[in-house]
């Protein structure tokens, strides 16, 4: 979810006034989801890298955020959602890291759509936290180093209960990953629109969907044979 900021200096307004504008694109993108039969989206809210930003965007961010865990989370309830959370939740306040538990475990047991937020998340954070775990038990005599496999390095991820991401999506015309999903992503299809995160839609949703539709995923594989054969 990127262009809050672009949104909101195009209209002269704060950058505030963008990230408002970008929950409300968080609605109306989690709507579709549901409604199109969507098991698991993954949201990149907070990176690790953003709480370099101002120390009142991060307190904008992060009290925006409390305000939806606070008073939205029944609304989600509602509709099935269960809500997850990836990311180093530690360098959150109690009193928000309190909300994340509680809506976790109010949801833990729906199951029509997963919705995981990344907050202070960083792929690269993930998956050294994920070697020092293997570093460890392997140093102790719990596991052989020679014998570790991808599933056992995927099983140490906070991502570990979760399917790899089919497509990933970036608004606002960047193209890059920075630093989201990184293992996971290995063989996602990625889509990159120029729209700014708070002009997103039902109308983009549903377009993402049909161009992801006419895809060829081949995962490396030779489908078809080769006609001069
Ligand atoms: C949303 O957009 C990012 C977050 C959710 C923190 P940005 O705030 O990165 O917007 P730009 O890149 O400044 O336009
Ligand atoms: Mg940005």
């Amino acid at each position: 979810m990127d262009g809050n900021g672009r949104w909101a200096r195009a209209r002269g307004k704060p950058v505030m006034a963008g990230h408002r504008a970008g929950a409300e694109a968080v609605k109306r993108c989690v709507k579709a989801a549901i409604l199109s039969g969507v098991r698991y989206l993954t949201l990149y809210a907070f990176s690790s890298e953003n709480w370099q930003r101002t120390t009142e965007e991060v307190s904008d961010l992060t009290s925006l955020l409390r305000f939806y865990l606070r008073h939205k989370v029944a609304e989600l309830h509602e509709q099935n959602v269960r809500l997850e959370f990836i990311g180093d939740l530690s360098r959150f306040d109690a009193g928000l890291r309190a909300e994340i538990d509680r809506a976790r475990n109010l949801t833990a047991r729906n199951g029509r759509l997963t919705l995981i937020l990344a907050l202070s998340y960083g792929a690269r954070h993930d998956m050294l936290a994920a070697a020092q775990r293997l570093a460890l038990a392997s140093v102790r005599g719990e596991i052989d180093p020679a014998s570790l496999t991808e599933q056992d390095f995927r099983d140490h991820l906070q991502t570990s209960s979760f399917p790899d991401p089919d497509l990933i999506v970036r608004t606002s015309g960047e193209r890059r990953l920075s630093n989201f999903l990184l293992w996971e992503s290995a063989y996602a299809e990625l889509s990159f629109l120029d729209v700014m995160w708070p002009d997103f839609d039902e109308t983009h949703f549903a377009a993402l969907l049909t161009d992801f539709a006419g895809r060829e995923r081949r995962f490396g594989r030779r489908l078809q044979p080769d006609p001069a054969l």
